[in-house]
C-alpha cells in the first residue's frame, strides 16, 4: 500500500514538474504583462504558479508546450487599448480572438510581428483609425473586424492575403473605393454598413449584393457580371495582372508546342500500355499534363463555368485551365484529371468525350445532378459546355476510388481492406444510389456504377460519383474492357441504362467487394473471367467459401455477413431486369447485414477506425456559438 502511494506521489510530482518545465516561459510573461496593463472587468485565473498551457483560461499551446498558438478571450470585459509589446510577443500565435470586448484605440501596430497569424477575430470592439497593412500576414485565412469604428479605406494590401477565405469588415466607417481583391480562395466577404463609394470591382462581383449593402456605391453594379476574359471595366487596374499580348502569344505558342510533345508522349504511352491491359496508371505513367489544351484558344466566351449553389469553390475556368493536372484515369466517358488550383483546392475534372446531347439538354441534366445533395453522393461542383469542350468538376478524394483500394498494389506494401470498411462502402453506395434513383421524380439513372466511381466520404462510407452522364452520352459508348463487367446483359442490346441496370451494376460491385476480383479479369493462363459467371459457378459447386477475398479470411466471425452480402449481390445480377430488387429495398438489406449479426460481432477494429477523423480542435471553438454574449 505504502509503496503504491509513493509511486503515485512521484508520478504526480513528475507530471506537475514536467508541465511546469514545459511551459513557454516568455509567452507566459508576455500574457502576464498584457493582463497587468489592460483594463478588464472580469477576473482571469492566470496565475504565475499555474501552467499557462494546462490551466489558463483561453490559452492554447502547441503539442510540446513550447509556444502559445491560440488566445481566445471573447467577452472578457477587456477595455481600453491593447498595451503595446505584450501580445505582439506571442510570435507563434495562430488564432487570436478578442471579440466582444470594449477594446479601443487604433489597430495595434506591433501585431505585424505575429507572422503566423491565421485567424483574427476582433469584431464587436471599439477600435478606430485606419486598418493595418495586411501584407505582413501571409497566412491569414479568416479576418473579422466587423462592428468597430475603423475608418479610412480598405487597404489594397489585403489582396496579398492569398490564403484568405473570410473577410468581414462590416459595420465600420470605411470610406473610399473598394480595392480589387482578386483572391481566389475568398469565400465570404462582408463590407456592409460602411461608407464605401465607387463600384464593386469585377473580382468581387461573385459575392451577394448584401455584402455591399449600406454603402454609397454607384448603381453600375447592377450590371450582370462581366464575361471571363474581358478586361476590367473603365476602372484602371492597379496591379498589372493581365499579361501583355506578346506574352500571351508566346504562351499560346509555347502551349501548342508542349501539347504536341505531350500528345506524342501520350500516344507512345498508350501504345505500350495496350500490351498489358493495365488496371491503373502506374506511378510512372501518371503524367503532369496541363488541362490548358490548345491554350484554351477556343474557349468560347459565351460559355462559362457554371457553379452550383452552395458551392464554395472559388475559381473560374481560367484557374481550372491554368491548374496543373494529373491524369487520374480513363473511363467510359472520358479522362479524369486531378487539378490542383492555385489556392490549394484540389478538384477532379472530367473531360467528357462524345457528348451527343445538345447544350440545352446537357444543361438540364447537369441541373438535376447539381441539385443532389447527399452524404453518399459526390457533389457535382460545376460544369462547362462549349462546342469543343465539356467538363464536369467534382470533389477530389485523396484515398482514391474503391477500385484502387480493392485492387491497387496487390502484393508488396499493400494495406488490406478490412471487412468493416468494405461493409461501409457497400452501405454508403447503396444509400447513394437509392437517393439518386429518387431524384427527378424517381426517374434518374446513374448509368455507370463501378468501383472506380465510388469513393469514401469523410466517415468512410461509400460515396457515388459520375452520376447521370450516361444520359447525355446516349447511345452509350461501348464500355472500356474493365467496365464491361458491370453492364447488365440487356444494356448490351438496348444501349440504354435503366435503374434496373444500375441495380445489376451494384450487384457486381458487391461481388467485387467480396471477392476482391475485378468484374472482368484474366487468370494466370490468359483466360478471361467474367466475375458474375465465375461466382455463379463456384456457388453452384458449393464451394461458397472459395469466392471470398483471401484478405478477408483473417477476420474472425464475419462468415455469415459475407454470405449474406453474397446472396444480396447475386439477387441483383439475375438476368431478368424486373426480378432484381429495388435500390430502396437494397439499402435496408445491406444495412441489415450488420444488424442481423450484431450479437456475434466483436468489432474492436471498427472503433479504432471511426475515431480517426476527429475534427481539428483549433477550428472548433471560434464561432459565434459560445455562451459569451456578443
Ligand atoms: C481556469 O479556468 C478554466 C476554465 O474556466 C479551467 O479549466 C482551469 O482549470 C482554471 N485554472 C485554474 C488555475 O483555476
Ligand atoms: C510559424 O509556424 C511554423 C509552422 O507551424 C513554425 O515552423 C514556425 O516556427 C512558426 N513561426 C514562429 C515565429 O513561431
Ligand atoms: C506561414 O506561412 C509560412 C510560409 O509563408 C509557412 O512556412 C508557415 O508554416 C506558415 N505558418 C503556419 C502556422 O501555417
Ligand atoms: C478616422 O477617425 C479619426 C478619429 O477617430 C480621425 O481623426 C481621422 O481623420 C479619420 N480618418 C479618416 C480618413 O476619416
Ligand atoms: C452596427 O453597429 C451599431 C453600433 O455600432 C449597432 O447598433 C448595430 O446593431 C450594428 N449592426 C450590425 C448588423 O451588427
Ligand atoms: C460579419 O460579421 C457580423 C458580425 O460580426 C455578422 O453578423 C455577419 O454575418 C458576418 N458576415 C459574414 C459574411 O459572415
Ligand atoms: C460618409 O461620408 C460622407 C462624406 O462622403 C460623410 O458626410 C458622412 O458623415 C460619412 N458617414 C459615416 C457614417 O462615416
Ligand atoms: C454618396 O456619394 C456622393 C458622391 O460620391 C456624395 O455626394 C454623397 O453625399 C454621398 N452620400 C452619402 C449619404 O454619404
Ligand atoms: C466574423 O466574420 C466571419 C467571416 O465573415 C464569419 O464567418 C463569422 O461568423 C463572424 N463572426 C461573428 C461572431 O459574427
Amino acid at each position: 500500500m505504502g509503496k503504491k502511494m509513493d509511486l503515485l506521489f512521484i508520478f504526480l510530482l513528475g507530471a506537475i514538474f514536467s508541465s511546469i518545465l514545459a511551459d513557454p516561459v516568455e509567452d507566459k510573461q508576455a500574457l502576464l504583462d498584457f493582463l497587468e496593463h489592460v483594463h478588464h472587468s472580469r477576473s482571469f485565473n492566470w496565475s504565475k504558479e499555474t501552467s499557462v498551457c494546462n490551466s489558463w483560461t483561453g490559452v492554447t499551446c502547441d503539442n510540446d508546450h513550447s509556444r502559445v498558438i491560440a488566445l481566445r478571450l471573447p467577452g472578457m470585459g477587456l477595455r481600453g487599448p491593447i498595451p503595446p509589446k505584450t501580445l505582439s510577443r506571442l510570435s507563434a500565435i495562430q488564432i487570436l480572438c478578442l471579440r466582444s470586448n470594449g477594446i479601443s484605440g487604433s489597430f495595434p501596430s506591433d501585431f505585424s510581428e505575429l507572422k503566423n497569424l491565421t485567424m483574427l477575430y476582433l469584431q464587436f470592439n471599439k477600435f478606430s483609425g485606419p486598418l493595418p497593412d495586411f501584407s505582413v500576414w501571409n497566412n491569414l485565412t479568416i479576418v473579422n473586424l466587423s462592428n468597430n469604428g475603423f475608418n479610412g479605406s480598405v487597404p489594397p494590401s489585403a489582396s496579398k492575403l492569398t490564403h484568405l477565405t473570410a473577410f468581414n469588415l462590416s459595420n465600420n466607417s470605411l470610406s473610399g473605393d473598394i480595392p480589387d481583391l482578386n483572391i481566389p480562395s475568398l469565400q465570404q466577404l462582408d463590407l456592409a454598413n460602411n461608407n464605401l463609394t465607387g463600384i464593386v470591382p469585377k473580382s468581387l462581383e461573385r459575392f451577394p449584393s448584401w455584402a455591399f449593402f449600406g454603402n454609397n456605391l454607384s448603381s453600375e453594379n447592377a450590371l450582370p457580371p462581366a464575361l471571363p476574359g474581358q478586361p476590367a471595366n473603365a476602372q484602371p487596374s492597379k496591379k498589372a495582372k493581365k499579361l501583355s499580348e506578346p506574352a500571351l502569344l508566346a504562351i499560346v505558342i509555347g502551349g501548342c508546342v508542349m501539347l504536341f510533345v505531350l500528345i506524342a508522349l501520350l500516344m507512345i504511352c498508350c501504345y505500350s500500355k495496350r500490351q498489358k491491359e493495365q488496371e491503373f496508371p502506374a506511378k510512372s505513367q501518371i503524367k503532369e499534363v496541363s488541362l490548358k489544351k490548345k491554350a484554351s484558344e477556343n474557349h468560347d466566351k459565351n460559355n462559362r463555368l457554371v457553379f452550383f449553389e452552395g458551392c464554395n469553390l472559388a475559381f473560374d475556368l481560367e484557374d481550372l485551365l491554368r491548374a496543373s493536372a494529373e491524369v487520374l484515369g480513363k473511363g467510359t466517358f472520358g479522362v479524369t484529371y486531378k487539378a490542383a488550383l492555385e489556392d490549394a483546392t484540389t478538384v477532379a475534372v472530367k473531360r467528357l468525350k462524345e457528348v451527343t446531347s445538345a447544350k440545352r439538354e446537357f444543361e438540364q441534366q447537369m441541373e438535376v445532378i447539381g441539385r443532389i445533395s447527399h452524404e453518399n453522393v459526390s457533389a457535382l461542383r460545376a460544369y462547362y459546355y462549349s462546342k469543343d469542350e465539356k467538363l464536369v468538376v467534382h470533389d477530389y478524394y485523396d484515398q482514391g476510388s474503391v477500385s484502387a483500394l480493392l485492387h491497387g498494389k496487390r502484393g508488396e506494401g499493400r494495406t488490406s481492406l478490412d471487412w468493416e470498411t468494405r461493409l461501409k462502402i457497400a452501405v454508403g453506395a447503396a444509400r447513394g444510389i437509392a437517393h439518386i434513383h429518387s431524384q427527378n421524380n424517381g426517374k434518374l439513372v446513374h448509368g455507370n456504377i463501378k468501383a472506380s466511381n465510388i469513393f469514401l466520404n469523410s466517415e468512410g462510407y461509400g460515396c457515388v460519383s459520375d452520376i447521370g452522364l450516361a444520359a447525355v452520352m446516349s447511345p452509350m459508348p461501348p464500355p472500356v474492357m474493365r467496365a464491361a463487367g458491370y453492364r447488365a446483359p440487356e444494356v448490351a442490346d438496348t444501349r440504354k441504362a435503366t435503374q434496373a441496370s444500375d441495380v445489376y451494376s451494384f450487384g457486381v460491385l458487391l461481388l467485387e467487394i467480396l471477392t476482391g476480383k475485378s468484374p472482368i479479369h484474366a487468370t494466370g493462363g490468359e483466360e478471361i473471367v467474367h466475375l458474375v459467371r465465375w461466382v455463379h459457378s463456384v456457388v453452384r459447386e458449393e464451394w461458397t467459401a472459395e469466392v471470398f477475398d483471401v484478405e478477408l479470411l483473417r477476420y474472425p466471425n464475419i462468415e455469415e455477413e459475407m454470405v449474406e452480402m453474397l446472396q444480396i449481390g447475386m439477387s441483383c445480377v439475375v438476368r431478368m431486369p424486373e426480378q432484381r430488387p429495388k435500390m430502396s429495398d437494397l439499402v435496408r438489406m445491406v444495412e441489415e447485414i450488420r444488424r442481423a449479426n450484431a450479437g456475434s460481432q466483436p468489432s474492436s477494429e471498427t472503433k479504432a477506425d471511426t475515431t480517426a477523423s476527429t475534427p481539428i480542435p483549433q477550428a472548433a471553438e471560434i464561432g459565434p456559438s459560445s455562451s459569451v454574449p456578443q
